[in-house]
């Protein structure tokens, strides 16, 4: 029989990590799978995936920038994914429908409690951004029964829109940066402002003490955000690797119902990014 076909769809895709994360998953559960990358043209991605299914592949991530169009693609979504605006797990139901799912929130959040220790249930939660990545983990945020959580933008009318969308899910508020007030227990960076090396403008005191901050980013240097969290002197900083492997989990389990463990295979990814 033919070994299972994964791959994760996106472009640029050279450098995606995804491919080895799911490897290391593979051996570590005994399973016979193959995992690739597959970069497609930005006006190419509906036909690059109903060809990878049609040639009888299995399941496929899907990453920037193609995890709203996903979203429109699919013929059905999980619930999470129809919040969360995006998909970035693709797969067929019994009947060869394409799904959709996204892990991102849910790995996120289980970085943070699982891998961190970090409490969410009854804190108060400052997100800064309010673009798809922001999108993406405010559902699971909110499952934790935050005191607060309050999304800061740059662009204030975009928080306040997520705000709305999100009401529904428990207490939540948008505004801009310099709408910020009080003091936050945890902070999560979702701007792409470090890709500019800039760092969103914070309000002095708006960490609390013992507060934690998290960058979805992650890299072999700290961020902006992490470097100023730590001048904070934040009770811990945390960047978006273990994010990046817990969400890869979370797609693994849907595909072959397996969980795989990943405390080694985010030191496995860690190791090779530092040097
Ligand atoms: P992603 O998919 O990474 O979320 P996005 O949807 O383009 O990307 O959203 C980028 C987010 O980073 C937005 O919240 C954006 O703010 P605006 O909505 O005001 O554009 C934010 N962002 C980007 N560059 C930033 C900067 N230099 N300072 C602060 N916020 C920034």
């Amino acid at each position: 029989m033919m070994t299972d076909q994964y791959a994760v769809i996106g472009n640029p895709i050279s450098h995606s990590k995804s491919p080895a994360i799911h490897r290391l998953f593979a051996q570590q559960c005994d399973q016979d799978l193959g995992y690739e990358t597959l970069e497609v043209p930005l006006d190419g991605f509906t036909q690059a995936v109903l060809t990878f299914f049609a040639k009888g592949g299995s399941g496929l991530n899907v990453t920037v920038p193609f995890k709203e169009q996903a979203w429109s693609l699919v013929s059905s979504l999980t619930p999470r994914a129809r919040l969360a605006g995006a998909v970035n797990t693709l797969y067929r139901d019994e009947a060869g429908q394409l799904c959709g799912d996204t892990t991102d929130g849910v790995g996120l959040v289980r970085d943070l409690i699982q891998n961190h220790r970090v409490t969410i249930e009854s804190k108060r939660v400052l997100v800064l951004g309010a673009g798809g990545a922001v999108r993406g983990v405010l559902e699971p945020l909110l499952q934790q029964r935050p005191q607060q959580l309050l999304v800061a933008n740059r662009t204030a009318a975009k928080a306040q829109q997520l705000a709305q969308l999100f009401a529904g899910q428990g207490p939540i508020a948008g505004c801009g940066f310099d709408a910020i007030n009080g003091a936050f227990d945890l902070i999560i960076n979702g701007t792409s402002a470090s890709l500019q090396g800039e760092l969103p403008p914070l309000p002095p005191g708006v960490l609390a003490a013992n507060g934690c901050c998290y960058d979805l980013m992650y890299g072999a240097e700290p961020t902006p955000f992490m470097r100023w969290a730590q001048q904070q002197g934040a009770a811990a900083v945390i960047d978006g690797l273990g994010m990046l492997v817990e969400q890869a989990a979370e797609s693994f389990q849907i595909w072959r119902s397996v969980r795989p463990q990943t405390a080694p295979v985010i030191a496995d990814v860690r190791k090779k990014l530092l040097r």
